[in-house]
């Protein structure tokens, strides 16, 4: 099977790279006539939940969409509460990530971010780096858009410097530079919040991923929303465009 699909884990039935839009912590907090902000912190702790649960499932990769490029168009006093939550969570968790064996990885573009957090993004990344339970990719100041066409113009820039031909320009050579083309690709996309949207979350890679909606607030989420999750994932027959015949007759 080619490399533009995503390879069909090993047992079949648990996802190997899990991919999640973290939506509804504005609205939980809201129905408690709280700040936003609370929800995002409630919402914390939910990263955490679902990491716990990924290592015990043996989930090799977690890609979270933690802050898009359109985010930081919302009001400023949420963005910087966002952004001190964010520092937060590198100051306190990176020490016992890498204990549990989580290698970190941030894609997006971080030259937005405060010198501070993009210091301890590069700290975290290089002290995780040989760590290898759990890849857990932390999406922030992304979009699926913008890394498809940072990845045309880095064929493009191969291109002028003679290194590559236009009729080299296939999927494979724009996938390559495509964020996290050195992992498997997403094999279950989950969003909460009940909404039924992909909002620009790495398009390229969820060509052929299984995707799963939940009406649950991402504070809401517990292990019984993610097993029902996998349960449904199990369920599902993969056939990357080809039959139901052709998929069933493939050698294991
Ligand atoms: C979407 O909910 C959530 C975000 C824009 C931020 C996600 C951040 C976290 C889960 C907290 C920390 C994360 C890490 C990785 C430490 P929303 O605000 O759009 O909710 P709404 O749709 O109810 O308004």
């Amino acid at each position: 099977m080619s490399a533009l699909l995503p390879p069909v884990p090993a047992d079949g039935n648990i996802p190997l790279h899990l991919a999640i839009i973290m939506d509804g912590n504005g609205r939980w907090a809201q129905r408690r006539r709280r700040p936003r902000i609370i929800g995002h912190r409630a919402g914390a702790r939910t990263v955490n939940l679902v990491v716990d649960f990924c290592l015990e499932k043996g989930i090799r990769t977690l890609s979270l969409f933690a802050f898009s490029s359109e985010n930081w168009g919302r009001p400023q006093d949420e963005v910087s509460a966002l952004m001190k939550l964010f520092m937060n969570a590198l100051e306190r968790e990176v020490d016992e990530l890498h204990r549990r064996g989580v290698r970190l990885r941030f894609i997006g573009d971080r030259t937005r971010f405060p010198d501070a957090i993009r210091e301890r993004m590069a700290a975290a990344e290089a002290m995780t780096a040989a760590d290898t339970r759990l890849n857990l990719v932390i999406a922030a100041s992304y979009g699926g858009r913008q890394d498809i066409v940072q990845a045309a113009r880095s064929l493009a820039v191969d291109i002028q410097a003679g290194r590559l031909r236009p009729e080299d320009i296939d999927e494979s050579a724009l996938a390559s530079r495509i964020a996290l083309s050195d992992l498997p690709l997403p094999d279950l996309f989950i969003r909460t919040g009940g909404e039924y949207r992909i909002s620009n979350f790495m398009l390229w890679q969820l060509a052929y991923t299984e995707l799963w909606f939940t009406d649950a607030l991402w504070p809401e989420v517990d292990n019984a929303v993610l097993q029902q999750a996998l349960d449904d994932y199990a369920q599902r027959e993969r056939r990357f465009g080809l039959t139901s015949a052709q998929i069933l007759e493939k050698p294991a």
